[in-house]
């Protein structure tokens, strides 16, 4: 081969790796890899490896996989209706396949379980732990270990919650307990029922620290 012909081969396979740039990022298009998904257009707002800067999106790292199934599954068929899931997941979950929810649960179960900084006062967080281990049994509470798990690492169908972004644990919390929302939160809602706000607050603020 010449010096130029090699040229214009590299050029050419240039150009073929910015025409598939777009087209990796195609959400409808099911030849897309669920990692070059996560990676690419989850990341946004999820993070590259599920654990997200910003409280406003879960962390998805170390998370079930049954789990993320159905919830990918529940924002597809328009089940998962609270605000913000409507509002950011429904468009990006639309054309999702099976095969590409399944890549996408594996590839989120792999990640490192995500390590959230303490950031509430050590009162708030004690008050938390004692609803986390022991629930409230005047309220009729649960212990939330009963079914996240001692250190809130969820199975199977029961999430993680450790190292969950405090501000969206409280909205989940809020979301089970007042609205029909979420299609699987009918447990939660009877759990979350006699949760007061400072509850809320502190069960959030504990489950952020777990690790
Ligand atoms: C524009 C931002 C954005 C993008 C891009 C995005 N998400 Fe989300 N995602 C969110 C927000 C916000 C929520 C929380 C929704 C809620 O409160 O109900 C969420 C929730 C989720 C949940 C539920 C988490 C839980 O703990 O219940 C899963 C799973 C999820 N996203 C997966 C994905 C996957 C997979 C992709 C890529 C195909 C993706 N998201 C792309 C913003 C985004
Ligand atoms: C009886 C079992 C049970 C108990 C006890 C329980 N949970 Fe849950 N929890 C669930 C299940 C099941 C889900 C998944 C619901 C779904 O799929 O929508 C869930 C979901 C959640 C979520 C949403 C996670 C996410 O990523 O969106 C949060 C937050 C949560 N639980 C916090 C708590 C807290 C705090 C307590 C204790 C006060 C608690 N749970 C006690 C079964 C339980």
């Amino acid at each position: 081969m010449t010096v130029r012909s090699l040229a214009f081969t590299a050029v050419i396979a240039a150009i073929a790796a910015c025409s598939n740039l777009p087209r990796s990022r195609d959400l409808a298009n099911p030849e897309v890899s669920g990692r070059v998904l996560a990676e690419q257009v989850c990341s946004n707002c999820h993070g590259r490896t599920g654990t997200a800067t910003s409280p406003n999106f879960p962390n998805l790292a170390a998370q079930q996989k049954r789990y993320l199934i159905t919830q990918l599954e529940a924002f597809r068929a328009h089940s998962r209706r609270d605000p913000a899931g409507y509002e950011y997941m429904w468009g990006v979950s639309r054309s999702l396949t099976d095969a590409q929810i399944d890549a996408l649960a594996d590839y989120y179960r792999a990640q490192d379980p995500p390590r959230q900084p303490a950031e509430s006062p050590p009162a708030l967080v004690e008050a938390g732990r004692v609803l986390f281990e022991h629930g409230d049994t005047a309220k009729g509470v649960p212990a939330c270990s009963s079914c996240h798990g001692a250190n809130g690492a969820g199975s199977d169908a029961f999430p993680r919650i450790a190292g969950q972004h405090a501000d969206y644990v409280r909205k989940q919390l809020e979301v089970f307990q007042r609205t029909d929302e979420r299609p699987e939160g009918a447990i939660m809602k009877t759990v979350a029922h006699a949760l007061s706000p400072d509850d809320i607050d502190a069960a959030a603020a504990f489950v952020q620290t777990l690790e």
